[in-house]
């Protein structure tokens, strides 16, 4: 039997280019991506965009670049007329973008394209619209403009994103060019947001791009492993700096991978909150023979050769740069225009931070000591000018040697004097930590359980839950919730035991929610329920300390491993130097 379908029939030209065109481009920023690379190969050195209605009605750029000749502007929206490749052997040796001779053959395809441009100074130029060439005057270099995005081709024009969503897309490509070539001048405008970037050195486009706050919010990276090396910014753990998208660069390539993200992301502990990510820009340059090449640019994935290596050396080399031992950090506050500083942690801090935790609960005992000859100190410095002030007893907190402690403001602040400034420690916050790194130690592997003398019945589940309930009871166990069914009906039967006081069906169901999400391990779920006791049962703010209390708690923060951090990542002191504080009452300019 035959059938007309059957039939094997050769492709016409105009097919054959439709159906490639759209591997390359499938919406305006993948022109946006070959039209700026085709500049930047071009050796231009100021490249100007314009675009309306998301680069749908409208995508020109115009370059200073060496300009397109007449002979080649016959040819260059052919398909594969390329001038920067001529035999294969030299694919891994270019750095150009291009190599294919593709892309303006596929923009073509899906657009009305237009082209004007010179190669030399003369005044003289050609332009190509539709595929007529003529001479007109022009200055040196190339306008490409691109026009009615799939005029040709409704169906695909469906497909495309919100528009807002297309500018996204369309902008955050701009940025990485912009960031990637700091020496070029970027222009950008559109209905929606217009900029310049001036030619400038990397600190300075860094500048241009996110603000001056990105100098105290980030801290710069420039090393290296034995795989590759790495540079850029990444957001500083005590102060993060916020931008919705964060870049990732590898070999000059803007890419994406959740992994390195997830990495990044643990390097940062209890210092974000919650869903918060950390942002970075981090170029990433290795052996290009350790990336699986996938020669088709459009791909934004990369995939690595020994992940799982490239991936530790990373988490190893950012911890380095996140936690090496400063004497400040200055963060610039949003109020006014001072700056605070919290200092960071050194790495021997931290490796004897866990002996630390141990002994600190055996202050306490020593602390009425520590507070007497802390109050000796104290008086004489209040009561006699003429007796020699002695020398505080060792408090400290952070790398600041604390001289006073002068008390509660608004029952919520611990107002310190150190050798060189002035503290301010949050009790709430810092009750969290201390009271969270105790935790952690105390509950081990799975939590005790607390049953419940008549079960709590959960009639509000959704199938999806009960499901969830079904397939996970091991691990509810571990977290010290036990559901019994009975017939059609789920109870919940135990909870972990320092919940009792606590008692909330909704932790559980919060616990099984989150159990739906992957990521989630059982381990990160144990620590959330223990944040969220500790939080609860920590020093609230509003609430009168004693004296002892007061430096008790100074004495215990000093004693954790991330002492300037609550359970939740905000800060748990706030340092003003001596010299800010003048400045602020402009003592000194
Ligand atoms: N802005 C420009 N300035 C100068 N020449 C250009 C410019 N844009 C394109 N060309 C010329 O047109 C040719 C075709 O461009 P096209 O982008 O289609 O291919 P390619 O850059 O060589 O390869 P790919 O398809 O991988 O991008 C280029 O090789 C280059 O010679
Ligand atoms: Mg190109």
């Amino acid at each position: 039997m035959t059938c007309d379908c059957m039939v094997i029939k050769k492709l016409n030209e105009k097919t054959i280019n439709l159906i490639s065109a759209g591997e390359v481009i499938e919406g305006p920023v993948d022109i946006l991506k070959e039209l700026i690379e085709n500049s930047i190969d071009a050796g231009a050195k100021q490249i100007s965009i314009s675009i309306k209605n998301s680069g749908i009605d409208l995508l020109e750029i115009k370059d200073d670049g060496i300009g397109i000749s007449k002979s080649d502007l016959e040819i260059c929206t052919e398909r594969h007329t390329t001038s920067k490749l001529t035999n294969i052997d030299e694919l891994y040796s270019l750095d150009t973008f291009g190599f294919r001779g593709e892309a303006l053959a596929s923009v073509n395809a899906v657009s009305r394209l237009v082209i004007i441009t010179s190669t030399d100074d003369t005044g003289k130029g050609c332009v190509l619209e539709n595929n007529v060439i003529k001479e007109i005057t022009s200055q040196k270099g190339t306008s490409i403009i691109v026009k009615d995005l799939f005029y040709n081709q409704p169906v695909r024009k469906k497909f495309l994103k919100s528009k807002s969503a297309e500018f996204t897309l369309i902008y955050d490509m701009f940025l990485a060019y912009v960031l990637l070539y700091p020496d070029i001048r970027f222009s950008f405008d559109s209905e929606k947001k217009k900029t310049i970037f001036p030619s400038s050195t990397k600190e300075q486009r860094y500048n241009q791009i996110f603000g001056i706050d990105i100098k105290s919010k980030t801290i710069p990276i420039n090393t290296s492993t034995d795989l590759f090396k790495l540079s850029g910014l990444i957001s500083a753990p005590t102060n993060q700096f916020y931008f919705p998208t964060n870049f990732l660069f590898i070999n000059k390539r803007y890419v994406y991978s959740t992994h390195v993200q997830k990495t990044i992301t643990s390097c940062y502990r209890d210092y974000l909150m919650v869903q918060q990510k950390p942002f970075f820009v981090l170029f990433i340059e290795l052996d290009p023979k350790t990336i699986d090449v996938n020669v088709h640019p459009k791909k934004r994935i990369v995939k690595l050769q020994n992940e799982m290596i490239f991936l530790s050396l990373l988490k190893e080399a950012i911890e380095k740069e996140l936690y090496r031992e400063k004497d400040d950090v200055v963060i610039s506050r949003s109020l006014g225009d001072f700056s605070f500083s919290i200092p960071t942690l050194s790495k021997d801090q931290k490796n004897s931070s866990t002996n630390k935790i141990n002994s600190s609960y055996a202050f306490f005992d020593s602390s009425k000591s520590i507070l007497t000859d802390f109050k000796k100190t104290q008086s004489s410095i209040y009561s006699s000018n003429t007796s020699a002030p002695q020398k505080p007893n060792t408090l400290q907190l952070n790398n600041h040697q604390i001289t006073k402690v002068i008390g509660q403001v608004h029952d919520t602040y611990i107002v310190c004097e150190t050798t060189t400034g002035t503290l301010l420690v949050d009790q709430h916050a810092a009750a969290e930590r201390i009271n969270l790194e105790k935790n952690r130690l105390t509950h081990g592997s799975s939590f005790d359980k607390q049953k419940l003398i008549s079960g709590i019945k959960l009639d509000k589940l959704s199938e999806d839950q009960k499901d969830m309930i079904q397939k996970n009871k091991g691990e509810l166990a571990i977290l010290g919730f036990v559901i019994e069914k009975q017939k059609q009906d789920y109870f919940l039967s135990t909870i972990p035991k320092f919940l009792n006081n606590y008692l909330d069906v909704n932790y559980f169901i919060n616990t099984l929610e989150d159990l739906k999400n992957k990521e989630n391990t059982v381990d990160k779920l144990k620590d959330n329920l223990i944040k969220l006791f500790t939080c609860k049962n920590s020093i609230k703010a509003n609430k009168p300390l004693t004296y002892l209390e007061q430096v008790k708690l100074i004495s215990d923060l000093e004693n954790c491993e991330d002492k300037t951090i609550c359970a939740h990542g905000r800060p748990t002191i706030i340092y003003f130097s001596q010299k800010e504080i003048e400045k602020m009452f402009k003592r000194i300019i």
